[in-house]
């Protein structure tokens, strides 16, 4: 009964919502040239050197281009490289442009949560649970949806027009793991038979796949 109650308390107290460690100090503005330090986040400036500077960016305020990749989207992401005021903070933000018929496609984060808005079209939205259940639907301009940490999900725009949305988590680098490249266009690659297997598919069908992600 003690060592429930001692378990019960460790659950209560141990925080399990925040996605980044909690910063010890009011900022830690990013040394984006350090090279020779490697820790969990990116070392410090000297706190006398920050100024309003490393708080903002204007690096999201234009689109995307959405021709340079087959899934025609674009993702601009407010890392710490370009807005070293977001270091240990725990969240950044996103821009997201995607072009008539382009899509996120399945992917997850390892290390965040994310919420989207949407600035302007009409989207599929879902994400998959670890029960394999689908929560999917259609979002219009306006609307937010949100991916909850480590589940795979896709955004595909089903509207006439461009889209753009805003997409903000609660980790400084949350990662990115895309499916089909992670499966398809890993280097090296992923043994053709293991896919093959997998996928229930012929090795000509894998070197299809492959090829179409711009593999060999
Ligand atoms: C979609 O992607 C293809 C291949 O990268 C590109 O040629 C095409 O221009 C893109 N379309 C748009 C509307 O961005
Ligand atoms: C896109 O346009 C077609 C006809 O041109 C229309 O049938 C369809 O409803 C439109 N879709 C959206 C999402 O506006």
């Amino acid at each position: 009964m003690a060592y429930f109650l001692v378990y019960l308390l460790v659950l209560i107290l141990v925080p399990t919502i925040s996605a980044d460690p909690d910063a010890l100090q009011d900022f830690c503005v990013a040394d984006t040239n350090s090279s020779t330090i490697f820790m969990n986040g990116l070392p410090c400036i000297n706190p006398s050197k920050a100024s309003v500077k490393h708080f903002t960016t204007s690096a999201l305020s234009k689109p995307g281009d959405t021709s340079t990749n087959v899934f025609n989207a674009s993702v601009i992401i407010a890392t710490a490289q370009i807005l070293p005021g977001i270091n240990t903070l725990g969240i950044t933000i996103a821009r997201v442009d995607l072009a008539v018929k382009g899509e996120v496609p399945p992917h997850f984060h390892a290390r965040a949560t994310e919420i989207i808005f949407v600035l302007e079209g009409n989207l599929i939205v879902g994400f998959v649970d670890t029960t394999y259940k689908l929560f999917s639907t259609e979002i219009k301009t306006g609307d937010v949806f949100v991916f909850p940490k480590g589940l795979v999900h896709f955004v595909y725009n089903m509207g006439n027009t461009s889209a753009v949305m805003i997409q903000a988590f609660n980790g400084q680098d949350f990662g990115t793991t895309l499916i089909p490249i992670a499966v398809f266009h890993s280097s090296p690659g992923i043994p053709d038979q293991v896919l093959s297997k997998a996928f229930q598919i012929s090795a000509a069908e894998v070197d299809t796949i492959r090829k179409n992600l711009g593999g060999k």
